[in-house]
């Protein structure tokens, strides 16, 4: 079957060109949903409502089956990652020294719990294995860097910086 083949679904929107030819390309290489919804995860970060009823026509599988498929999968998220990620990690070092104590700090001090973004989209919370610096732990990564070596006292001072800093960017960004 050819690309042309491929029944359209009657909604295209504009904005979804490139994704489109990416699902197609991907279609035709699998025929699964994964790779689909992998390819929109990718394009936009998470995977839109819009998306999955686009996806849902494509490959005609009603969109409820699909919800199914992304809350089953913990690598898919249905809403966008903040402005900062935070990956705690939880690996055998770091949950020696530490990164229970981390962890509720970081969930007091943000009022959300691990994959949980906060309502003000500043801060997403994500848990990894091993962030490949044992000997700083307990670790947490935010965004691409690395605070180790850390206590609950000095994490709530990292986030506070990250709160002032951020702030001072939507200042800005407003002016
Ligand atoms: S166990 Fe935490 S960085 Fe390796």
């Amino acid at each position: 079957m050819t690309t042309t083949e491929i029944k359209q679904p009657n909604f295209p929107p504009k904005e979804f060109k490139d994704f489109k030819r990416d699902l197609i390309h991907k279609r035709k290489q699998h025929g699964s949903l994964i790779p689909l919804l992998q390819s929109a995860q990718d394009s936009y970060g998470y995977i839109p409502e819009k998306v999955i009823h686009y996806i849902s026509e494509l490959v005609e599988i009603p969109a409820a089956d699909i919800y199914g498929v992304i809350t089953f999968y913990a690598q898919f998220r249905l809403k966008p990652l903040g402005k900062n990620v935070i990956r705690i990690c939880e690996g055998t070092a770091c949950h020696v020294n530490g990164a229970k104590s981390i962890l509720r700090t970081l969930q007091d001090d943000l009022g959300v719990a691990v994959g949980e973004t906060t309502d003000d989209g500043v801060f997403t919370l994500l848990s990894v294995a091993c962030l490949g610096c044992c000997s700083l732990s307990p670790v947490i990564m935010i965004n691409s860097d690395t605070h180790g070596n850390l206590t609950p006292d000095k994490t709530r001072k990292i986030i506070k910086k990250y709160k002032q800093e951020t702030a001072k960017e939507v200042q800005h960004e407003g002016n």
